[in-house]
């Protein structure tokens, strides 16, 4: 009898990502370098379609490459729904969710909170979390799974607490690394690592403090660090979609598009400007929903299901 990793019905695709359509995107706030809300002020209506024709184009390469995507509605007033990377952390059908530095983003909470029971209603998911009140965690944003190394990576100092990597761990019963991002404008992991499916990391050194780099280079072979230029993690490419051999950012430079090539990943570029300016890229808009560990068997719960049902 074979094992699934995945639930049934999504074996047909690739990945299941959460989405948020940009309907109410815009930067009317600051909590980044990136955000400058004068600047945006000067043709919000020019930029709004902007970021609707990119967050569309971004849609098109998942589907096209067999992406299941899972809308979340947009609401008015949190423009920053749109990264649902910052939602939650989810693996192996549970989710943590996120709790937010900024009060700005902390009102989002409710509304990832009701999407994900959504999603355990229709049993993609099985179990939900909150951090206790007083730890910040902005979800897989700052807590990045690598397939490879079957761990987390967690990003802390600008946004979430280097306190929330032990309450990870232990409600995954996950391995986690944690990593002090010392600048304010990678300030969440994801802008700075990539760890990829064949288990090369890509990774922006300057983001992180000499012991984190210490750390990094404890657990990732020398042949298997992909460095990022100061340009590329600038422009936020190293903030990237792995789906196997696909890799999905924005457009980088030939030099990274090379190293990935010759690794035999198919780096597919998608413009996202307008996300730019709020400070996040490919990986931010997204979320994978189908995390699974290799320890995890699906069999196994649809199985305890089938019995409580033959039981009733
Ligand atoms: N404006 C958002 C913020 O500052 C951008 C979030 C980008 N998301 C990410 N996962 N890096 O929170």
């Amino acid at each position: 009898m074979s094992v699934h990793t995945k639930p049934a019905d999504l074996l047909k695709h690739r990945a299941h990502i959460a989405m948020c359509p940009p309907h109410f995107f815009e930067v009317s706030y600051s909590i980044n370098p990136f955000m400058e809300p004068t600047r945006w002020e000067q043709d919000p209506l020019a930029y709004q379609t902007e970021a609707t024709h990119q967050w569309n184009q971004l849609a098109d390469v998942l589907a096209r490459l067999g992406v299941k995507v899972e809308l979340l509605q947009p609401h008015p007033g949190v423009p920053d729904l749109v990264f649902t990377a910052n939602a939650a952390i989810v693996l192996n059908k549970k989710v943590l969710m996120a709790r937010f530095k900024h009060p700005e983003r902390q009102a989002e909470e409710p509304f990832f909170k009701a999407f994900f029971q959504m999603l355990k209603t229709r049993g993609l998911i099985e179990e939900i979390a909150d951090l206790p009140p007083s730890i910040h965690q902005e979800g897989a944003g700052d807590c990045v799974w690598d397939p490879a190394r079957q761990m987390f990576w967690a990003g802390y100092g600008p946004r979430s607490d280097m306190g929330a990597a032990s309450f990870v761990s232990e409600f995954f019963g996950k391995k986690v690394v944690p990593l002090k991002l010392q600048t304010a404008q990678f300030y969440h992991l994801d802008v700075s690592m990539a760890p990829l499916t064949g288990g090369e990391l890509v990774y922006f050194p300057g983001a992180f403090s000499a012991a984190s780099v210490a750390q990094i280079r404890e657990h990732v072979a020398e042949q298997d660090l992909i460095e990022a230029s100061l340009e590329d993690a600038s422009q936020l490419c190293v903030n990237a979609v792995n789906i196997e051999k696909d890799i999905v950012m924005a457009p980088c430079s030939d030099r990274l598009r090379g190293q990935l090539e010759d690794r035999g990943y198919c780096v597919h570029q998608v413009p996202l400007g307008e996300f730019w300016k709020s400070g996040g890229a490919a990986f931010c808009l997204t979320l994978r929903l189908d995390r699974f560990s290799s320890d995890f068997s699906h069999q196994d719960s649809s199985k305890a299901k089938l019995q409580v049902v033959q039981t009733v």
